[in-house]
């Protein structure tokens, strides 16, 4: 993980995120699931209360992994990544929220079955 933050903050680095990822990668307090669970009733509007979204154009969170989540919070908070609801969404979160809401999703269990063909 440790590796991981770091490839991703040197790509981020030329574009001024660097003190919020120096945060990120210099191990801050664990992340709290609990906390984040009750961190994410604002997003279970969209994202449903246990990750698994309430429309087909927004996607499900549930079981996803935690460092992809992370990333991609920090990148919804920077700008990098681009959607003007997430934007708005994490723009007042600390990022201990974002990994605490990150935690949460990312321990939901889910099962996947198998492949079933769609036509
Ligand atoms: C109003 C609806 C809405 C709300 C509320 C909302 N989201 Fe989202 N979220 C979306 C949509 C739509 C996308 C897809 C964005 C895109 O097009 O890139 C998304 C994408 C994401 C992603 C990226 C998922 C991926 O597979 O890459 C994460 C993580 C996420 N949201 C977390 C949250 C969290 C945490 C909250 C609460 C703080 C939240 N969202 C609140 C609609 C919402």
């Amino acid at each position: 993980m440790r590796t991981h933050f770091a490839l991703f903050a040197a790509g981020l680095a030329a574009t001024g995120m660097t003190v919020l990822l120096v945060a990120a990668s210099a191990g801050a307090a664990q992340p709290d699931p609990a906390a984040g669970k009750v961190e994410s009733v604002i997003c279970a509007t969209c994202h449903g209360s246990d990750g698994i979204s309430v429309a087909t154009d927004v996607p499900n969170l549930a079981g996803q992994h935690y460092e992809y989540l992370v990333q991609q919070l920090i990148a919804f908070k920077g700008g990098t990544r681009r959607s003007g609801v997430m934007n708005e969404m994490v723009r007042p979160m600390s990022l201990a929220q974002l990994r605490n809401v990150a935690a949460y999703y990312s321990t939901v269990p889910i099962t996947v079955s198998a492949t079933k063909a769609k036509n």
